[in-house]
């Protein structure tokens, strides 16, 4: 028999594909509230290096080639640095979020504005809640045949059900429910990352056990992560098919993705952690 790691694809056969992303600058951020678990308003942040850090994300973005905008933050809003949960763009097209907690309903209508401001023309006004692409997630379909992508969904925390029909109305993708069980991994970007157009990253013991039946029919080939990767927020990654950014701390993960033939690049987000957020939470994909 082969060994498996023979099998798997080096690093020279993995693609960087160029991406777009949006930021929001941690110019307000703060924990000034509690609604996850990992959010203590009694414990400091600190500001500048929050900044500091999340600079870092950003320039390690462009220092691959990929183009970041940005958004600004507005006071009031702490949370808004996470811009992964300001909305879901698939082709081009916009489903606005709508958030669970009042805390943060601003933040909806704020990302919306700046989508109407930015050329993009067909921009869906959220009926039910969704958290951007905090519980959207699109990924490989049909284990990498020629089925497309598909929209993972979660719900269980923060998006309601509904909203996973509204999004495949909406952009005409199949779209697959996944129930989150472990309240300190509220969304689903917090459990799952996406690799590339073959398979994702998840971590099982998140989910209700037949959504993690789901999660292993339909990814075989899944990078499995540990309950360790899981507790520094390793899951909350950004792959851009061979370069995958991803909290320095997931030391383990990064060695199963390198053993897979990807680039792991380790990244501190410190203090953004403090409010329940990392890489791919800051990082919002706006696919054309
Ligand atoms: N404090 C924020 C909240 O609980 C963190 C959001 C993290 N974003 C994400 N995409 N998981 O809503």
């Amino acid at each position: 028999m082969i060994p498996e790691t023979l099998l798997a694809p080096s690093a020279a056969q993995r693609v960087a594909i160029p991406r777009r992303y949006l930021m929001c600058p941690p110019d307000h951020f703060a924990v000034t509230y509690s609604i996850n678990p990992w959010m203590d308003p009694d414990e400091p942040v600190d500001a500048s290096l929050a900044a500091r850090q999340w600079e870092a994300l950003r320039d390690a973005y462009l220092d691959l080639g990929h183009q970041v905008e940005t958004i600004k933050p507005i006071e009031g809003l702490p949370d808004m640095v996470f811009a992964a949960n300001g909305a879901t763009v698939v082709g081009g097209k916009v489903l606005g979020a709508s958030f669970r907690n009042e805390e943060r309903q601003a933040e909806g209508p704020a990302y919306m504005e700046w989508f109407r401001k930015n050329g993009f023309a067909e921009i869906h006004d959220p009926q039910f809640i969704n958290e951007g692409e905090g519980d959207f997630l699109v990924a490989p379909g049909a284990n990498g045949h020629s089925a497309g992508d598909w929209i993972l969904a979660g719900h269980g925390f923060r998006s309601d059900p509904n909203a996973h029909l509204e999004a495949q109305e909406f952009f005409g993708m199949p779209v697959i429910g996944l129930r989150l069980v472990d309240p300190r991994y509220y969304h689903l970007d917090t459990a799952i990352a996406v690799l590339d157009k073959e398979t994702i990253a998840y971590y099982p013991e998140a989910f209700s056990p037949g959504s993690q039946a789901v999660l292993r029919t339909l990814y075989p080939d899944a990078v499995v992560a540990t309950a360790e990767d899981a507790a520094v927020f390793g899951l909350n990654a950004v792959s851009d098919g061979l370069h995958v950014l991803l909290p320095q701390a997931a030391t383990g993960l990064a060695a199963r993705l390198a053993e897979r033939g990807y680039q792991p690049i380790g990244v501190d987000l410190s203090e953004l952690l403090k409010a329940g957020g990392s890489v791919k939470c800051c990082t919002l994909e706006l696919r054309s």
